[in-house]
């Protein structure tokens, strides 16, 4: 008799452990949710076929969900579906082909199949890349897509209702959609928020890439594997890597800050023929150009109207951001109705921008409403005799950036503009080293209040880690070029990531391999530029416990290979100061 209960119950704990509900469950297996219900209750003479156990067993495989053979066989023998129902060339295909091979695997009497069919290539050089990743066995097994949860804002968004809409609506006419719009007008939130709203549409969810940390174009497929769970990859095999995981999921990938690497968008292109049910929603200043891209343009919030002020002043996005952040900064400000309509001004001489917004509501401890008016005023009158070439908002946020820059202390100011070479997150660690500070408690405290003056993100983790903003970062380094120690700070920076990568290096045969292996790829993304490896001089190869130059870093997971690009040997490492 088949166990159904037994059945269902294991299907749930699957299911559950990776997150999916049963709704997306059933539009994977093609059955609509109450039939998949029924069936599995047993109810209405709803019966539950051997393709449909197939069907559930192949969805949760490539969920990630089974891990091995013999968890499909599991829940094959529960239904009393006979195990070779599964055909030979499911076994050789994704997602089974990615399972381990296991003792149970081998009795009930036949042979399970053999090795899994090589993956498709899309492109002669990706082809050749291929081949020469297969060579090394670095694709010995299909890729398994793990994708790392989205980013949590950890603020709430406000407004962007039409918005929102309007680019899910795009989501379901084009298969890419590009959010494009000034620094600092909302596209990374506004795209967040889209794929957490659509996440449920999607049966293998959605995935998020941060660009703006990469600064070597060659390194963009690499970055992309991060976030999806295929670490590890050596940048020949990224490419296929990431094109052979997408191939058949549908997924939603968001792509932000494309803005940098836009001579090396074809490879999205690529993707996206490798993937026929995966969609891109990109971000960029600037639309990416692509054939059957559609572009959504991001405005700022919406400001109160003329003559409206009190409290219809406090129903527009930008005065209710306004307010939200200048209660994080003050817990007591409240604004009454002659106040809403200052702050509305506010809002409007900042053009709406949110990330101006909340450079300007961070002060309110300092500048209530009424005096920071005057003061942005004049602020943005001075502004107005600079580049005549820049079109107003980016004086309005050159204004917002430079008018916080001045409230800082000279020291944090310092630490400010150094900052800018440190890109993607980095901890106390990395700012003290790139700002040569030998007080780590110091360098925290000045963290701290760079947070809490928005210049900086807190991200979540065990220890505390920081974030610029990309806008920001961008500010900070054109202030670290001016003081004419853009150099120094670089070496230092350099210095204290080969740091980083030796002891990597020491402990990737250890038990926190895995975490090292995440810091050294971190470090490989972020200091990966043409400087690093001059300044190298392989180092991070060789340190990664391979012998330069044919070296690679040991397998540290069954389905990723693990390299870091080749390097060519350079003069002597730079030194630290
Ligand atoms: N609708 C919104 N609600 C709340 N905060 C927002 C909203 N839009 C933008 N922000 C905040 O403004 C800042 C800039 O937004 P961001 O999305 O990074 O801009 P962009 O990606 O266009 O440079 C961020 O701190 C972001 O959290
Ligand atoms: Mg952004």
């Amino acid at each position: 008799m088949p166990d159904l209960c037994g059945f269902r119950e294991a299907v749930r704990k699957h299911r559950r452990a990776v997150g999916r509900t049963q709704q997306q469950l059933a539009r994977s297996v093609g059955l609509h949710p109450d039939v998949l219900s029924h069936k599995l209750h047993g109810g209405d003479k709803a019966v539950l076929t051997a393709p449909d156990v197939i069907g559930i067993a192949t969805t949760l495989a490539g969920w990630g969900a089974l891990v091995s053979r013999a968890d499909v066989y599991e829940l094959l023998d529960l239904m009393e579906v006979p195990r070779p129902a599964i055909p030979t060339a499911s076994w050789s295909a994704p997602p089974l082909a990615a399972l381990g091979a296991d003792q149970d695997g081998a009795s009930g009497g036949w042979a399970p199949p053999g090795p899994p069919r090589a993956p498709a290539a899309t492109a002669p050089d990706e082809a050749a890349g291929h081949a020469r990743a297969a060579a090394r066995g670095e694709l010995a097994e299909w890729p398994r897509l793990i994708p790392a949860p989205l980013p949590a804002p950890a603020t709430p968004l406000i407004g962007r209702k039409r918005e929102r809409t309007e680019v899910a609506a795009a989501l379901a006419a084009s298969r890419l959609v590009t959010l494009t719009g000034m620094a600092g007008t909302g596209k990374t939130r506004l795209a967040l928020q889209v794929a957490h709203d659509l996440a449920g549409d999607f049966a293998d969810g959605v995935a998020f890439v941060d660009l703006a940390p990469v600064r070597e174009p060659a390194l963009l497929a690499t970055a992309m594997a991060r976030p999806l769970g295929l670490t590890s990859v050596s940048a020949a095999a990224a490419e296929a890597h990431v094109a052979n995981a997408l191939q058949d999921r549908e997924l939603l990938l968001v792509v932000d800050n494309l803005e940098h690497l836009l001579d090396e968008t074809q490879l999205l292109a690529r993707m996206l023929a490798a993937a026929p049910a995966l969609r891109l929603l990109t971000t960029s200043r600037i639309p990416l150009r692509l054939y059957g891209e559609h572009t959504v343009r991001v405005p700022p919030l919406h400001l109160p109207g003329p003559g409206n002020t009190g409290t219809a002043a406090a129903c527009s996005e930008a005065v209710q951001l306004f307010i939200a952040r200048a209660r994080a900064a003050r817990s007591d400000f409240g604004a009454d109705a002659d106040e809403l309509a200052v702050v509305g001004e506010i809002c409007s001489a900042l053009d709406g921008l949110p990330l101006a917004i909340e450079l300007a509501a961070a002060r309110v401890d300092l500048y209530p409403p009424r005096a920071l008016l005057p003061l942005l005023r004049s602020r943005l009158a001075f502004l107005t005799g600079g580049p005549r070439d820049l079109p107003h908002r980016h004086q309005t946020l050159r204004a917002a950036l430079d008018w916080s820059y001045t409230l800082m202390t000279p020291p944090t100011q310092r630490l400010f503009a150094r900052l800018g070479v440190l890109t993607g997150s980095f901890d106390a660690a990395a700012a003290a080293a790139v700002s040569a500070e030998l007080d780590p408690d110091r360098t925290l405290e000045q963290l701290a209040d760079l947070a809490d003056q928005s210049l900086l993100e807190v991200t979540a983790g065990e220890t505390p880690g920081f974030r610029m903003l990309q806008t920001m970062r961008e500010y900070a380094l054109a202030r670290l070029a001016e003081s004419g120690e853009e150099d120094i700070v670089r070496c230092r920076h350099l210095a204290h990531f080969l740091t980083v990568a030796q002891s990597a290096g020491r402990n990737l045969h250890g038990p926190r391999q895995a975490e090292f292996f995440d810091r050294l790829e971190e470090t490989y993304l972020t200091c990966g530029g043409q400087e690093a490896q001059t300044a190298s001089g392989g180092a991070l190869t060789i340190t990664a416990g391979g012998r330069a130059p044919a070296g690679g870093l040991p397998h540290r997971r069954r389905n990723s290979a693990a390299t870091l690009p080749q390097k060519e040997p350079g003069p002597p490492s730079a030194r630290p100061d």
